[in-house]
């Protein structure tokens, strides 16, 4: 399973980038209102020139023409672009027409497995089930994954499994289980599940005795 980060902030791309596990960037407008100053353009463009793989720009059109014009102006701002567009019949014309052009979908906003079926039918490359958000009101958001995952591979369908709405470490572990082929992690999570207190525990405790076998070292009487 790969990861993506789910954020517009340069400076966590940056930072997550670094340490040689991302593989993509996942955008939406919520998360582009937390940037400020630069363009939907800019922003992209910039991410784009930190991470060499698929960078998800939404579009705010509810009809597929406005999701095609959106969409054609994202695409020409990098060959990494992909364009997000909802789950709805809309943003399904969308995908089968952006299709037809070479154009890559992330089709978001996904809740069930038929909206995921339907999306794999019209062509995207990537479907996003929304884990947190199906959480949030009882449901169980992590079965989605797994009965898209089971449909596409029973089916031989090729869009990408891409577990959003990601809001707890457990919750990336759960995905890979599941066979998500991406996971898309807000920085935060991210950063609390590549941390372990054994680990900084185990860390302090070796940097110690290294200092004690070195202060022997310097101690011990030579032959
Ligand atoms: O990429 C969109 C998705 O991950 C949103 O997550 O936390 O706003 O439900 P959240």
């Amino acid at each position: 399973m790969r990861i993506f980060l789910d954020t517009a902030d340069i400076d966590e791309i940056r930072e997550v980038a670094r340490w040689g596990i991302l593989s993509g960037v996942t955008t939406n407008p919520t998360l582009m209102s937390k940037t400020s100053g630069k363009s939907h353009e800019a922003v992209i463009e910039e991410i784009a020139s930190i991470v060499d793989g698929p960078i998800s720009a939404e579009t705010v059109s509810l009809e597929a023409d406005g999701m095609l014009e959106e969409g054609r102006r994202f695409a020409k701002w990098h060959p990494n672009v992909v364009v997000k567009v909802p789950s709805t019949p809309a943003g399904w014309e969308a995908v089968s027409r952006f299709k037809k052009e070479g154009i890559r979908c992330n089709v978001t906003l996904c809740f069930s497995a038929n909206q995921a079926l339907f999306a794999a039918l019209a062509g995207a490359y990537i479907i996003s089930p929304f884990v947190g958000r199906l959480d949030d009101i009882s449901e169980d958001g992590m079965q989605v994954v797994r009965d898209t995952v089971e449909i596409y591979r029973q089916h031989k369908l090729e869009t990408l499994v891409l577990a959003a709405s990601i809001r707890h470490p457990l919750h990336i572990i759960d995905a890979a289980k599941a066979g998500a082929d991406i996971a898309t992690v807000p920085f935060k999570v991210l950063e609390a599940a590549a941390k372990h207190p054994l680990t900084d525990k185990g860390l302090d405790l070796f940097l110690k005795d290294w200092q004690k076998f070195q202060a022997s070292l310097k101690e011990a009487v030579p032959a």
